[in-house]
């Protein structure tokens, strides 16, 4: 079993993908910003304010299950992408649990081993301000089963991102990006998460922000 889980992981992190010369993965700026989670049937799973730094790799994702929307889940998640730890913090019960990351693929950015698709005009390429130009990259998610495609403006701004597998597919899209970090407490270990201990994965689990979804 911990073959099996370790050769998902290392399917996850290396991707083979031959990168286009003429098209290196760009890396998103820092940000604040909006996100939503939809299911294709339709269902939000989670929307919510997202802080990104894209120097040290860190992103919270808080969503917010008092919005008007009908959201099935709430999550409240800060990712260390560099360290390799996620968190998982429960602010109404006082509770966190740490935890490894075993795969850095999130919505905010290109993987470095993404694969160029294609460049895309969106709404109108003519009309000023009525289209958006947008670089598609895709590659393979977990196993060999699910993939991703991600959609980036020109300066890298990320746009959505489709996780699509046999058994579920969803859709992340950002909103009201600003290019800035406005509450860098967010991107702090909070007080109930620290000193604790990096929980044991239990057989067969992947962490990481996309599979809090799946
Ligand atoms: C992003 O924000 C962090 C923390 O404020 C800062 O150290 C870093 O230089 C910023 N990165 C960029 C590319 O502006
Ligand atoms: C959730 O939304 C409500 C109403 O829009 C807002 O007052 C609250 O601050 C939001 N909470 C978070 C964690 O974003
Ligand atoms: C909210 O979602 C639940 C479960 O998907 C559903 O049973 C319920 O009818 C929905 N409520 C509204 C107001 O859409
Ligand atoms: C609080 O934590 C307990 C145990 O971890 C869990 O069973 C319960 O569902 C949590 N309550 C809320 C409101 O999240």
């Amino acid at each position: 079993m911990f073959a099996a889980v370790t050769l998902l992981v290392l399917m996850c992190l290396t991707a083979t993908t031959h990168a286009d010369h003429h098209h290196q993965p760009c890396h998103s700026p820092n940000m604040t910003g909006m996100m939503s989670v939809m299911s294709l049937k339709g269902e939000v799973k989670a929307l919510g304010a997202f802080t990104y730094d894209s120097t040290a790799k860190k992103l919270r994702f808080r969503s917010n299950e008092s919005q008007p929307m009908n959201t099935s889940l709430g999550v409240d998640l800060l990712v260390f992408f560099d360290e390799g730890i996620l968190y998982e913090i429960d602010s109404k019960n006082q509770s966190c649990e740490k935890k490894k990351l075993h795969c850095t693929l999130h919505p905010l950015d290109v993987p470095d081993d993404a694969k160029f698709y294609s460049t895309v005009h969106s709404g109108s390429p003519s009309i000023e301000g009525e289209g958006l130009k947008l670089n598609v990259w895709t590659g393979p998610f977990s196993d060999l089963k699910a993939y991703y495609s991600i959609s980036v403006t020109m300066g890298c701004l990320p746009i959505s991102m489709f996780y699509f597998s046999e058994t579920t597919s969803f859709l992340i899209s950002n909103m009201e990006i600003e290019m800035e970090i406005k509450d860098p407490d967010l991107l702090v270990v909070p007080n109930i998460c620290q000193g604790l201990p990096v929980l044991e994965t239990s057989e067969g689990t992947v962490n990481s922000f996309l599979h809090e979804f799946i």
